[in-house]
């Protein structure tokens, strides 16, 4: 029921695009890569199609969608503000992995926007996504195409493993390459808010923007996963549990040369009692484990890398079928603030500072 569809990455078949544009313009879901990750896409327009995509998914209602255009003057048509700032950001980083969060125009059903006055926005730096909102030819409203909770796919394969005969088509343009999901900035209030860390760092939107702020939920998962505490989230989808491989995973954080040495020994501990251990390891460290799956992801030194196969990496544990996934942390510098914002929440409140 589900078609899937090759496609060239940078010059994917006009034929092919058409075909998923019209999909999509009439109302139906198709999966897309994206510079980040795959997208699971519906007519933002249609509050019938986007309803799919929650149905699709099994995403709580409450979760606001990114709605992505193909060109920057659509943002004009689907925000009722565009601040200064924005528009500098915008100049700066798109196509890219930014999305900003501005004041929501007329003509947004309230499915994209669950209920709230604002919406989010992003133009994608992906030929296929690009190539496809075009033919759409309406903005198309599109969450990480995983199921709920799950990982976000980063190849077409993810996506087939999760929604297969839940969607009507996955175009593969290959592997996503940064890996982990656009930075989201709240533009709706006097000083630019990162609700959630991607992509584009916070020092790169600070050359362009001035001052910036960070939401508390970005470091403290637990504040935002909590959903009380303090406030209530600013982005509704911070309060979930995400980004979760089946198997409880561990996060082990703090100063390099403490993390390994401690790593060993809960794996040995978690090995005598009889539970296959998976560790996800930087390349400066692999070597110092020798029992246990070890899966690299990236180099410490070079967070982008680790971005780059951190989702990948934690479904690869679930197929390797480990009881226990044990995870290096990295410095939450530069985009390693990204991948340490989806460990922490992948861990849930199983993290231990060394
Ligand atoms: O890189 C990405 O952003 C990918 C690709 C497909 O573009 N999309 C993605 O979408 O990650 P999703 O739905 O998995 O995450 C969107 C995040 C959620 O945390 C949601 O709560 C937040 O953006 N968001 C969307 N609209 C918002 C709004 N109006 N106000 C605050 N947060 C919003
Ligand atoms: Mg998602």
């Amino acid at each position: 029921r589900t078609a899937f569809w090759p496609v060239d990455s940078r010059h994917p078949d006009p034929a092919v695009i058409n075909r998923a544009g019209l999909i999509l313009r009439r109302g139906g879901l198709v999966a897309f890569p994206t510079e980040t990750v795959y997208g699971l896409g519906a007519n933002a327009l249609d509050g019938p199609a986007v309803a799919g995509i929650f149905r699709a998914k099994g995403r709580p209602r409450d979760n606001p969608l990114i709605v992505h255009v193909a060109a920057q003057d659509a943002v004009y048509q689907l925000a009722a503000a565009v601040p200064d700032s924005a528009r500098r950001l915008m100049q700066a980083f798109w196509p890219g992995p930014l999305t900003l969060v501005l004041p929501a125009g007329p003509g947004l059903p309230p499915e994209v926007t669950a209920g709230l006055d604002s919406v989010g926005l992003r133009m994608p730096a992906h030929p296929v996504a690009l190539a496809l909102i075009s033919a759409a030819g309406v903005p198309v409203a599109a969450p990480s195409a995983n199921l709920s909770g799950r990982p976000s796919p980063t190849t077409a394969g993810h996506v087939w493993q999760d929604l297969r005969g839940r969607i009507d088509a996955v175009l593969d343009g290959g592997p996503a390459g940064v890996g982990v999901e656009s930075t989201v900035l709240d533009m709706t209030g006097p000083v630019p808010v990162v609700l959630r860390p991607g992509g584009v760092t916070p020092a790169e939107l600070t050359a362009v923007a001035g001052e910036i702020a960070l939401d508390p939920g970005v470091i403290d998962t637990g504040a935002a996963a909590a959903g009380g505490g303090r406030r209530p989230p600013r982005s509704p989808g911070m309060k979930y549990r995400h980004y979760a491989p089946r198997a409880p995973l561990i996060l082990v954080e703090g100063a390099p040369e403490r993390v390994p040495p401690r790593i060993r020994e809960l794996a040995e501990h978690y090995r005598a009692a009889g539970k296959r251990v998976g560790i996800l390891a930087c390349a400066e460290s692999a070597d110092l484990f020798s029992s246990g799956q070890v899966l690299v992801a990236g180099r410490r030194a070079e967070p982008a890398t680790v971005a780059a196969r951190l989702f990948a990496s934690l479904r690869r544990f679930d197929e390797l079928g480990v009881d226990v996934i044990l995870a290096e942390g990295v410095e939450p510098q530069g985009v390693g603030l990204a991948v340490m914002n989806r460990l922490r929440r992948a861990a849930g409140d199983r993290i231990e500072r060394v």
